[in-house]
């Protein structure tokens, strides 16, 4: 239940003059207050959907993995009948964590305390010494199993929310569902994870990261540069590669480049859509799963497919998206899909967690290749990575000064194009060269969920 009256911190400072809307501008403070982290717990991380982790890492009956919700732990289990649940960490008896192991299979949960036991729906069996009845008589056994998430498998990745009574998956992701449906709803076999994601932790909260991830397009000219200078993307020229379409909503993004102008060779222009597809298919898909893209997809998502895929972006508030091409030194292009979720651990950290995805029925060969390049590129210790993961310290740190605190991020690079007539998607649409838009969009985001009280 929402209420009219925005929450402010205890040194009266209100949510509202953190965020200047008429200036697009946020004080950096909210990157180290330890007590925004707290209402961003309770009105973002317990309220939105929040992405834990790919279906393929749970295949078996009585499967587990342990993933966090914001600053909750949670065990993501696989049940007899199929289902994927998404159970709090959190032992309904006296609090202890039951289970206590990063993942694993197992048909029972036993709490290592005082043994109550859970099956893998979260349902409670039993307590110790049966006859005795040790779990009390108080409470019905219906109501002492584990606290479940609201749960939806979308395509193959696992979201899951607290907000039990809220927006469906779909409303959660609004218009900009057309975009994602081409990344995650394309062929009938559906993404895999390859293996279990990487992860690393970093001195900086999660919000750099998380707006970085809703299309900053100017860093990659700046931080990234290297791209142009020694990767000689576009020809050395990286300038090049900002102009295009960004898209967004609801807080959520993508940048789709035209894809014509980055592969000149292959000759694109006057193409037909199945000509295009044939000559160029979409990042991570072979030329024998088009028919089911052609099935799965509609014309507008095939044209956008074939002429500004969405390759970068993010879904709020914490999932960096990724389908790259990314051109070898034979002519090849290789495909690379990744997803780094950014979990906050406190004010002043972020668990940098990252997958690479492959389509599951793409030969292991193109799965290995994307893999290797994948990680040389987004993994963890990746060159890319490697750039953005140096910034965030340094702005959290600043956060923290009496008067860096009082600085502020602006985000006054506005578009003035209009959308191009032909853009066949919906959401907002920014046309040309880069712009703060879509990130100005996150942090909106952010400022409706943190002003409402709960
Ligand atoms: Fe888990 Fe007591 S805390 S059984
Ligand atoms: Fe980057």
């Amino acid at each position: 239940m929402l209420t009219k009256t925005p929450p402010s911190l205890s040194d009266g400072t209100r949510i509202d003059d953190l965020i200047h809307l008429q200036t697009r501008e946020v004080q950096l403070r909210v990157l180290a207050d330890p007590e925004l982290h707290r209402l961003e717990m309770d009105r973002i991380f317990s309220q939105t959907w929040l992405f834990l982790g790919v279906a393929n890492e749970i295949p078996n009956p009585g499967d587990f993995m342990v993933r966090s919700m914001g600053d909750d732990q949670v065990i993501v289990t696989r049940s007899r009948d199929g289902e994927v649940n998404v159970l709090l960490n959190v032992c309904p008896h006296r609090g202890m964590r039951v289970c206590t192991t990063e993942a694993g299979n197992t048909p029972v949960h036993k709490c290592i305390y005082h043994g109550w036991a859970f099956r893998p729906n979260g349902d409670f069996i039993g307590s110790p010494v049966e006859k005795e009845q040790m779990h009390g008589h108080i409470l019905p056994k219906s109501e002492l199993g584990l606290r479940r998430a609201r749960v939806k498998v979308y395509g193959t990745l696992i979201f899951a929310t607290w907000n039990l009574e809220g927006p469906s998956f779909d409303d959660f992701l609004g218009d900009m569902k057309f975009y994602y449906d081409m990344l995650f709803c394309r062929s009938d076999g559906g993404l895999e994870a390859l293996g279990p994601p990487q992860k690393f932790t970093l001195h900086a909260n999660w919000k750099t990261a998380g707006e970085q991830s809703a299309c900053d397009g100017f860093h990659t000219l700046t931080l990234h540069r290297w791209l142009g200078d020694f990767a000689k993307f576009g020809d050395g020229d990286l300038t090049t590669s900002m102009y295009g379409t960004e898209v967004s909503a609801n807080g959520h993004s993508m940048r789709c480049p035209p894809v014509a102008q980055k592969f000149k060779k292959l000759g694109l222009e006057d193409k037909s859509i199945e000509e295009k597809l044939e000559l160029l298919p979409p990042p991570g898909v072979t030329k024998e799963m088009l028919p089911e893209l052609k099935r799965r997809l509609s014309p507008e998502q095939l044209h956008l497919l074939v002429e500004s895929p969405p390759q970068v972006g993010g879904i709020f508030p914490n999932l960096m998206v990724a389908f790259i091409y990314v051109p070898q030194p034979d002519g090849t292009v290789v495909g690379v899909t990744s997803l780094h979720a950014y979990v906050p651990r406190g004010p002043d950290k972020v668990e940098f967690t990252n997958w690479f995805l492959a389509e599951r029925d793409v030969s292991m060969e193109m799965k290995q290749k994307s893999l290797q390049i994948g990680i040389r590129m987004l993994g963890t210790s990746g060159q890319i990575e490697q750039d953005d993961s140096d910034t965030w310290p340094h702005m959290s740190r600043n956060a923290r000064g009496p008067q860096g605190r009082l600085s502020t991020m602006k985000y006054q690079a506005v578009c003035d194009q209009p959308p191009r007539p032909d853009w066949p998607g919906p959401g907002h649409v920014y046309e040309g060269f880069t712009k703060d838009d879509t990130q100005w969009n996150w942090w909106l985001k952010w400022h409706e969920l943190m002003s409402a009280t709960i």
